[in-house]
């Protein structure tokens, strides 16, 4: 522990650089997504996600301050997220909105998951700003739970659906040679985590979402 913290303190290592590039990318791609959401949302949230892409920009406007205050370059976002990004933007460019609220909630649960896990691990100015962050995580994941309760009824084959190419995005990371045993064995801690609370979430508004184990019977 302590020979972590003095290699920390020193300088970022390269797995703080590499989540620090992931979170500006993911705010990025987060922004062009919802542009694109807001144009066949429900008239009624249209003003929501005004205000969510405003807040988007901040983040990555704060993480892109923070990426050149310590000097990062970064390469491209890791590709297991990339996927579910893609997959975000294929359910946006066939403007369908059941599709696309369930991955952006997605998205969000793991947004605060992966902050939350590694809030710790940076520099307090990085954690100032990532606490303000995931303030507003929190309230878009709550819109996205209050979104998907309107229309969970006679949706339930779609969400389901959704949610089976998110656990086959994941179960290809873990035999992906790109990564290190390492960033899967972060990775798959994280992503667990978020999808257990994704999973109770739902459950609380009566969608049951599926299991690792369904979506790996499904796969084959
Ligand atoms: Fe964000
Ligand atoms: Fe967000």
């Amino acid at each position: 522990m302590l020979h972590f913290l003095a290699v920390n303190l020193n300088h970022y290592s390269m797995q703080d650089d590499e989540v620090l590039c992931n979170y500006q990318k993911g705010e990025e791609r987060g922004v062009t997504l919802l542009r694109q959401l807001k144009t066949f949302a429900p008239e009624e949230v249209t003003e929501e996600i005004a205000a969510q892409i405003i807040d988007e920009l901040k983040h990555d406007r704060l993480f892109s301050g923070r990426l050149k205050d310590l000097d990062i370059d970064c390469f491209g976002m890791n590709h297991s997220l990339e996927a579910v990004y893609d997959l975000a933007q294929e359910c946006v460019d066939r403007k369908d909105w059941i599709q696309s609220i369930t991955i952006q909630t997605v998205i969000e649960e793991l947004a605060m998951a992966t902050f939350t896990d590694h809030l710790q691990e940076l520099d307090p100015a990085t954690q100032e700003v990532l606490r303000e962050i995931i303030h507003d995580e929190a309230r878009h994941l709550a819109f996205g739970v209050r979104e998907l309760s309107k229309i969970a009824k006679g949706n339930e084959a779609k969400i389901k659906q959704i949610h089976l190419r998110v656990l086959e995005i994941f179960i290809a990371t873990l035999k992906d040679k790109r990564f290190t045993k390492d960033q899967i064995g972060r990775m798959n801690k994280t992503v667990v985590k978020a999808y257990t609370m994704h999973k109770t979430r739902l459950s609380r508004i009566g969608i049951k979402i599926p299991t690792v184990k369904e979506a790996l019977f499904t796969h084959h």
